[in-house]
């Protein structure tokens, strides 16, 4: 029903002001405002993702729901309050983090993120599921970015609250993000509904070339157009924004952003040389393998012919050697 979860809700709203106040307005809050500008976050930012901090005291909400009369099992079940087994105290779950609410599509904060300001473990720690919060089917920032979303008819897609926060000061308005998780078929289809282009713009590690891959799928199965952007090995889009600026985020990164397809020609291409006969062959047949994937003949033909092209191979031969591959895999 609507009732239990309404008080959630409430509980939610009123911790997300609170935190909010503490990081913009009091002196309990400097070193959280201090670790956020040494970050780079705006006021801008901070006051357009609601961003907060809580400090390091057991009480902080649990002092403001006693006031406000809250039912204090029910924000243990809303993931904000945790109780001691050994005198059934409540105590507040986040403490001495810097607070991203995360809301539902329509707007209300339903869950949050917290970021160790210090060496804390772990770095970040996120609302579990909870009657109201269910990760596989929201999206970070989601109601903010609809409006530019439909209006481009594209979203990209980050890892992070964090990148979200630093694409949008970059200019960059339409972006999303799982929080940590794999985005399900749930996330790619509300993507659908608003968008038919999706930008992947995961970390640029081992981690975030892998789940992009599998998230590509998603939203490819989704009815998606995928596109995947590429950034400097180690970097994430945050890292990049701070190093090289928004200008070249905009262009060299979202707006050089790959078809999947390049993207995985390019994965495949890492580390062989392909001056080498035998590393050479092994490229071809892994692109093959891949062009064979695709569901539209177009598409197969247009990769067909670029790699045709690009090592002097007739179509004709390239055809056969996938027919091959294909009925040895069999
Ligand atoms: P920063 O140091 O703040 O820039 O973080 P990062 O860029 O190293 O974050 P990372 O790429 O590792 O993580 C991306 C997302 O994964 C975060 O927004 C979190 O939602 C999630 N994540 C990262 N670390 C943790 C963790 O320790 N616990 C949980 N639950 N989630 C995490
Ligand atoms: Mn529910
Ligand atoms: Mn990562
Ligand atoms: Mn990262
Ligand atoms: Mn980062």
């Amino acid at each position: 029903t609507s009732i239990p979860h309404s008080e959630m809700m409430a509980g939610h709203e009123m911790a997300s002001r609170l935190y909010h106040h503490i990081l913009t307005l009091s002196e309990e809050g400097k070193i959280g405002l201090d670790y956020a500008k040494g970050r780079g976050f705006t006021k801008q930012q901070i006051e357009h993702f609601k961003i907060g901090f809580v400090p390091n005291r057991w009480d902080t909400l649990v002092t403001i729901f006693k006031k406000r009369n809250f039912n204090l099992p029910e924000m243990q079940k809303a993931g904000l309050l945790g109780q001691r087994d050994s005198d059934q105290q409540y105590y507040d779950r986040f403490r001495d983090r810097l607070m991203f609410p995360i809301w539902n599509h329509q707007g209300k904060v339903i869950a949050f993120s917290g970021r160790s300001i210090g060496d804390e473990k772990p770095k970040y720690l996120n609302s579990s599921d909870t009657p109201i919060f269910h990760k596989g089917q929201v999206l970070y920032a989601f109601h903010l970015a609809r409006p530019a979303i439909r209006k481009s008819n594209a979203a990209v897609l980050f890892e992070g609250a964090v990148d979200v926060i630093a694409a949008w000061g970059a200019g960059v308005n339409q972006g999303i993000a799982t929080l940590g998780t794999a985005l399900t078929e749930e996330q790619a289809k509300s993507i659908r509904r608003n968008a038919e282009v999706v930008t992947i713009c995961y970390d640029s590690d081992k981690a975030g070339v892998e789940a992009a891959v599998r998230a590509a799928s998603i939203l490819e199965n989704a009815g998606c157009m995928v596109k995947v952007a590429v950034m400097p090995e180690g970097n994430d889009p945050d890292d990049f924004i701070k190093k090289f600026g928004a200008e070249r985020f905009k262009n060299d990164v979202i707006g050089a952003s790959l078809t999947l397809m390049a993207f995985k020609m390019r994965f495949l291409r890492k580390g062989k040389n392909l001056n080498h006969e035998s590393e050479r062959m092994l490229y071809i047949e892994e692109v093959l393998t891949e062009i064979a994937t695709l569901s539209k003949a177009i598409e197969r033909d247009h990769y067909l012919r670029q790699l045709s092209e690009e090592f002097q191979l007739s179509l004709e031969a390239l055809k056969q050697e996938q027919y091959r591959i294909f009925r040895e895999k069999k």
